[in-house]
C-alpha cells in the first residue's frame, strides 16, 4: 500500500500537531519532489498488486483533481494495482464543492475520509475548524450524491465544549446520514498547539476523561445496535466497509509512505520517514537524495508494536505469529506479565487471539505497554 503525505492546509486547526503548512506558495515544487521521491523509492515496496492508496494529510483535499491524478497515474508506472484497489482521499467539509465532486468522481478515487469532526458550532469554534456545522452536513449529503457511497466521517468527542447530548447527537447525525464508517477519536492535548497553550493558561479546561470515557462507552454500545463493527479502538464500519489500508496497517503489512513526515515500513524490521520540513524536502528530492531518517527495529520494538497495534483491534493480537516471531526469552516475560492480567480479566484469550473485552478497551494503550519489553 501506498501513503501519500500532502502537507498542506488552510488553517491551523487547534489541537493538531501533524506536519503541514499553511502556505501553498511551494505546492507545485513540493508536487514535484514527491514524483521524484516515487521514482527513487518504488523498489522498496514489493506489492503485487497494489491493495490501497491513501492520500493523507495535511488536507489532500486542497489539490486540483488533476494534481491527485497526476500522483496516481504515476504509481501506475511503477505497480499493478488490485481490481478492488481502495483509493481514499482525506477531505475537508469546506473544500467537497460540486464541481470539486464531479471532477473527482471520474478518477479512480473510491472513498473519502472526510473531516467532519463535530456538528456543533461550539465544538468547530473551539477546533479552529475552516468549515461551519451546515458544511459539516452539506459536505457529506453533496458527497453521495455524487457517488461517494464508500465514505468515512472522521469525528473529536470529549471536547470542552461538548456533553453526552451533544456527542449522541453528533452520532445520531451520522447514522442518519448512512455514513458507512465513522473514525472517532478523543480530543487529545498535543505539545505545541494551540490548544495545549489555552490549556496551560487556563483559558480552556482539560478535557474531562470522565466525559471522554462515557462518551467511548456510548458511542461503542450505540453503533453496534446500529449494527456497525467496532473494529479498532477509534473505527467503526458497517459489513464490507472496514478500512482495507488501515487494516493493513494493523496487520503489520509493508507500506511505501511518500511526502514529507511520512512513514514506511518494509513488514519486517525497517521503518524509515522522511523529514517534516517542505522546504528541507523539496531541496533534498531537487538534489536527488532522499531526505530519509532510518530505524532498523529491535526484536523487543516489534514484540511491543505487535502488542500496541494488536491490542487495538476487535480481532486482537495473533498468539501463533507471537510464538513463531519471538525468542523463547520475549515469550517467557510475555507469559510473566499476562497471567495477573487475565486473572483481573483486562485481557481475554479467544481461540488463538489476545483480546482486550470491550469494556476495557477504552485503556487499551495503559493494559497493552504493561506487556512490553523495555
Ligand atoms: C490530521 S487530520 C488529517 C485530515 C484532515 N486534514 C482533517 O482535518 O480531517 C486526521 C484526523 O486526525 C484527528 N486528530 C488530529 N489531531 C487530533 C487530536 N489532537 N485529538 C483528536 N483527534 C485528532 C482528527 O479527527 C482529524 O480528522
Ligand atoms: S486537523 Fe486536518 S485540517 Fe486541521 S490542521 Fe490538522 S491536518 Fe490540517
Amino acid at each position: 500500500m501506498i501513503y501519500f503525505h500532502i502537507p498542506f492546509c488552510k488553517q491551523k486547526c487547534s489541537y493538531c500537531n501533524f506536519h503541514f503548512s499553511t502556505s501553498l506558495t511551494h505546492k507545485d515544487a513540493l508536487l514535484q519532489a514527491i514524483h521524484t521521491e516515487l521514482d527513487l523509492r518504488h523498489t522498496e515496496l514489493d506489492e503485487k498488486p497494489i491493495q490501497s492508496i491513501y492520500f493523507g494529510g495535511g488536507t489532500p483535499s486542497l489539490l486540483e483533481v488533476d494534481e491527485l491524478s497526476k500522483l496516481l497515474e504515476q504509481t501506475q508506472r511503477y505497480f499493478d494495482w488490485d481490481k478492488s484497489i481502495e483509493i481514499t482521499l482525506e477531505a475537508n467539509p469546506d473544500d467537497l464543492s460540486a464541481p470539486f465532486l464531479k471532477a473527482l468522481a471520474k478518477t479512480p478515487i473510491n472513498r473519502l475520509s472526510i473531516g467532519t469532526q463535530s456538528f456543533f458550532t461550539d465544538d468547530l469554534v473551539l477546533m479552529n475548524r475552516a468549515h461551519t456545522a451546515g458544511e459539516a452536513l452539506d459536505s457529506i449529503k453533496r458527497s453521495q450524491d455524487y457517488g461517494f457511497e464508500n465514505l468515512s466521517i472522521d469525528l473529536i468527542y470529549g471536547a470542552m465544549t461538548s456533553s453526552m447530548e451533544i456527542w449522541e447527537s453528533n452520532l445520531k447525525t451520522a447514522r442518519s446520514l448512512e455514513v458507512p464508517h465513522i473514525s472517532a477519536y478523543a480530543l487529545t492535548v498535543e505539545p505545541k498547539t494551540v490548544l495545549s497553550h489555552w490549556v496551560q493558561e487556563k483559558i480552556v479546561p482539560a478535557p474531562s476523561q470522565a466525559l471522554q470515557n462515557d462518551q467511548f462507552h456510548y458511542m461503542a454500545q450505540y453503533l453496534k445496535r446500529e449494527g456497525l463493527s467496532h473494529y479498532e479502538i477509534s473505527n467503526f464500519a458497517l459489513p464490507g466497509y472496514e478500512s482495507r489500508h488501515n487494516s493493513a496497517y494493523w496487520n503489520y503489512s509493508p507500506y511505501l509512505g511518500l511526502g514529507p513526515s511520512a512513514h514506511s515500513y518494509d513488514g519486517k524490521s525497517r521503518r524509515c520517514w522522511s523529514v517534516a520540513n517542505n522546504t528541507q524536502y523539496i531541496k533534498s528530492l531537487a538534489q536527488g537524495s532522499l531526505p530519509l531518517e532510518i530505524e532498523l527495529l529491535e526484536e523487543k520494538d516489534r514484540y511491543n508494536e505487535m502488542l500496541m497495534i494488536g491490542l487495538r483491534t476487535k480481532k486482537g493480537v495473533d498468539l501463533s505469529r507471537l510464538k513463531t516471531e519471538f525468542s523463547s526469552e520475549l515469550l517467557a516475560h510475555f507469559g510473566n506479565e499476562l497471567t495477573p492480567k487475565i486473572d483481573n480479566g483486562y485481557l481475554e484469550i479467544q481461540g488463538d487471539y489476545l483480546v482486550i473485552p470491550s469494556e476495557h478497551w477504552f485503556m487499551a494503550d495503559g493494559i497493552a505497554s504493561d506487556l512490553f519489553k523495555v
